[in-house]
């Protein structure tokens, strides 16, 4: 048991905000195989500040799914301000979390928000002293290790962020220019640890027991939080819970179990977005959760070409009895 402010979190795995697929659907899945914390995927400040439909809709969360964070994107403190009281107000989440991190040039470089903020420290402190001002529960900071390489400053922000009364940060141990290519960068996140007394959590590549542990061990960080290592695979919150806490190394799911976990995503998907889009969002994740497995290029091919939840069923049903017992 770890906590964030008053929050308790009963383990020591998190996943990650990942804009067009941590919705609610596979939030909840994440938190049935026992991930202590769910970050929803980032929305803009400006565009809940117009009330924007598409926007508003992405904030679904459901009672399952707590302790959650939602996470906002932004760059503007008058907004951030109006969009976390709109969510505080309207969804309650347990937690606020400020995207310091995202490296696609229109939110970083055109809107200076994400990993844009970066390089700007003063501003950072202004943003999340006034956010935490704003909501009675905690706020936290999700950053990368630095803009460039030259100009890495994840220590320097976190303790900026903290002093401003953040309590949590994520560190991804990647700067900005490095998008997700290279290895994440475990010295920066052990430095950030070492240089700030709110919790820190470890991000980037952690994706079986050995990442895990090795992020753990090296660095000191309080919790990981897994982002693509969870596509496909939810079962990993579970794989890891069992090895820390029972040093338990857990069987991998069966082709069958797969199958049944896509249904399971498929039927929390239905709760809340239209048919076309279930459909899009599912043929994504499908491949993930069935890659590596029997003849899964073919499947893969045919589901891609699907136009109705009900294709996708009887498709799957054919791959199942594929696939034996
Ligand atoms: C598809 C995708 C969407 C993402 N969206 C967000 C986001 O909305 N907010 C954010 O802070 N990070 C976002 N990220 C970054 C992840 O949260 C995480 O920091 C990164 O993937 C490194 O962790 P990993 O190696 O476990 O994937 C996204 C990553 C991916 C792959």
């Amino acid at each position: 048991m770890w906590k964030i402010g008053n929050i308790e979190i009963n383990s020591r795995v998190v996943l990650a905000p990942m804009a067009g697929i941590s919705n609610s659907a596979f939030r909840r899945i994440a938190k049935e195989m026992g991930c202590g914390l769910v970050y929803a995927e980032m929305v803009s400040d400006k565009a809940i500040t117009y009330k924007n439909k598409k926007t508003i809709d992405m904030l679904q969360m459901t009672e399952d799914e707590r302790p959650i964070a939602q996470q906002i994107f932004g760059s503007d403190v008058d907004s951030f301000v109006e969009a976390a009281k709109f969510i505080y107000e309207n969804m309650k989440p347990d937690i606020i979390d400020i995207n310091m991190g995202c490296p696609v040039p229109k939110v970083s470089i055109r809107a200076q928000a994400g990993s844009g903020l970066l390089k700007h420290p003063e501003k950072i402190k202004e943003i999340v002293s006034a956010v935490v001002k704003s909501v009675p529960i905690p706020v936290t900071v999700k950053i990368r290790s630095g803009w460039d390489k030259d100009s890495i400053n994840a220590v320097e922000v976190a303790k900026i962020c903290e002093e401003a009364g953040a309590s949590a940060i994520t560190v991804h141990g990647r700067t900005r220019s490095q998008g997700y290519s290279g290895k994440v960068d475990l010295d920066i996140i052990k430095k950030v640890k070492e240089s700030v007394s709110i919790p820190v959590i470890g991000n980037g590549d952690v994706v079986d027991i050995e990442s895990a542990k090795k992020m753990l061990d090296y660095t000191g960080v309080d919790a990981i939080m897994i982002g693509r290592g969870s596509l496909g695979n939810p079962w990993i919150f579970k794989e890891l819970n069992e090895y820390f806490e029972k040093g338990i190394i857990i069987p991998k799911p069966t082709p069958q179990e797969r199958i049944d976990m896509i249904f399971h995503h498929m039927d929390y998907l239905k709760e809340i977005k239209s048919e076309k889009i279930v459909c899009l969002e599912l043929r994504t994740h499908i491949a993930y959760y069935i890659k590596g497995l029997k003849d899964a290029s073919f499947y893969k091919n045919k589901i891609y070409q699907t136009k109705s939840i009900n294709d996708i069923i009887l498709l799957l049903n054919e791959y199942r009895k594929e696939l034996g017992d």
